[in-house]
This record gives structure tokens, C-alpha cells and sequence, in this order.
């Protein structure tokens, strides 16, 4: 594969999106946002996508076995197919994605979770960490099954819980560092570097793991 197109999954504020967009448009990564789809209306991810000229839906699920959800299940695929995307990338869509995706997509859909996985599955991940006193907590770029933050792992940043942290400044650092590895995950996918083998994922030429602020393995390359 050389250059991919990827749609944006998003339920929020939409920064994970912002650093792919970033990424894309100066060059870091061969890749372009070509559809973004949110299950919020108001979600302000969709205002980023439309200052970058990138068509923007938003398609309500309903309740995961709702016909509502078969309906935005399918209309996801038709998005996906009518943008020509390659790849799927979940940047803080809080829903479950529908059985029709998941096949469309097979081995193609990415997410990332503000958490250590498998430590902290969930929607809380960063507030669970500190709650559960960690003293070390990050985020993880990981392939998506259908089954929620379970997937095989591809890169995984790690910073330091501090004492007086609480799950919102613990999100913030942990997003910071979500911003690096998110595109770095995109572009190894883009050059055809990452392989599935069973849990584990190859990553052709991995580099020796960043150490700067944060632990970050595989290194970033970008
Ligand atoms: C991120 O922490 C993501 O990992 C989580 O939701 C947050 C979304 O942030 N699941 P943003 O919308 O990308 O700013």
C-alpha cells in the first residue's frame, strides 16, 4: 500500500482527529481524511472536518440490536465505500461499531484508548487509573474487534500517574502523547508494516522504543 484514505470515527471534541489531519496535510503520513462520521451532532469533530474541507456526517445509532443501529451499521459501510476508505480509525467514538462494519472492515479498523490496555477497558479509562492508584498509566493504538478494547496492540505510550493527579489531568497527559501515536500506528499501516499474529502484532522494522517524556514502544518514527 503506498497512500490510504481513512474515515474518522468520532463522538467529541475531536483533537485525536485534528493530530491525524495534521499529520496528513503536512506530509508526516501518506494518508488523507477523506469522510469523517460522528453519532453526535454537536460534536465539534465535525467542525474541524469541515474548516479541512472533509465531508462530515453525523449518522445516530441508537441502542446496540436497535433497528436504528442496523440502519447506521449499514449506512457507515455505504459512507466508508462512497469515500474509498482504506482504513478505519476510531478517534474517540464512544459507541460500539455494528457487525456489517466489522466484516466490510475486517483487520482494517484501528481505536485508540486513553488507557494501558488490557488494564482499564472502558469509557473511564483515565479516571479508573487514578482511582485504582497506578503509578503509571498511557494509551494504546490497538486493531479493533468486535469485542470493545480488545484487539491486538500496535503501539503503547506510557507516562507517570503524579499524586495530586485526578482522571482529568491524568486525560490530559495521556492525550498528549494519544496526538504522537495515533499517526505513527496510521503510517506503519499505510507502508503495509503491521501484521496480525494471533494477539501479537509484527511490526516490520520496528524501532527501538522512544524514551523522552513518555515510554513509547515501538519507537516513533515521525
Ligand atoms: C481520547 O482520550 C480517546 O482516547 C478517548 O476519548 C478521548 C477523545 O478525545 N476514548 P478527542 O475527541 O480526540 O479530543
Amino acid at each position: 500500500m503506498a497512500h490510504i484514505n481513512l474515515g474518522v470515527f468520532v463522538s467529541g471534541g475531536g483533537t485525536n482527529l485534528q493530530s491525524i489531519i495534521n499529520a496528513c496535510e503536512a506530509g508526516r503520513i501518506e494518508a488523507t481524511v477523506t469522510v469523517v462520521i460522528s453519532n453526535k451532532k454537536k460534536s465539534y469533530a465535525l467542525e474541524r472536518a469541515r474548516h479541512h474541507n472533509i465531508p462530515a456526517y453525523h449518522v445516530p445509532t441508537g441502542k446496540k440490536g436497535s433497528p436504528e443501529f442496523a440502519a447506521a451499521d449499514r449506512r457507515h459501510v455505504e459512507l466508508l465505500r462512497e469515500h474509498d476508505v482504506d482504513l478505519v480509525c476510531l478517534a474517540g467514538y464512544m459507541r460500539v461499531i455494528g457487525p456489517e462494519l466489522m466484516a466490510a472492515y475486517s483487520e482494517s479498523i484501528l481505536n485508540i484508548h486513553p488507557a494501558l490496555l488490557p488494564s482499564f477497558p472502558g469509557t473511564h479509562g483515565q479516571e479508573d487509573a487514578a482511582d485504582y492508584g497506578v503509578r503509571v498509566s498511557g494509551c494504546t493504538v490497538h486493531f479493533a474487534w468486535p469485542e470493545f478494547d480488545t484487539g491486538p496492540i500496535i503501539i503503547q505510550a506510557a507516562v507517570p500517574v503524579l499524586p495530586d493527579d485526578d482522571g482529568d489531568s491524568l486525560a490530559a497527559r495521556i492525550l498528549a502523547q494519544e496526538h504522537k501515536i495515533y499517526p505513527q500506528a496510521i503510517q506503519w499501516y499505510a507502508q503495509d508494516r503491521l501484521h496480525i499474529q494471533g494477539r501479537r502484532v509484527i511490526v516490520d522494522n520496528a524501532p527501538p522504543p522512544t524514551i523522552l517524556e513518555a515510554i513509547i514502544s515501538p519507537g516513533l518514527e515521525i
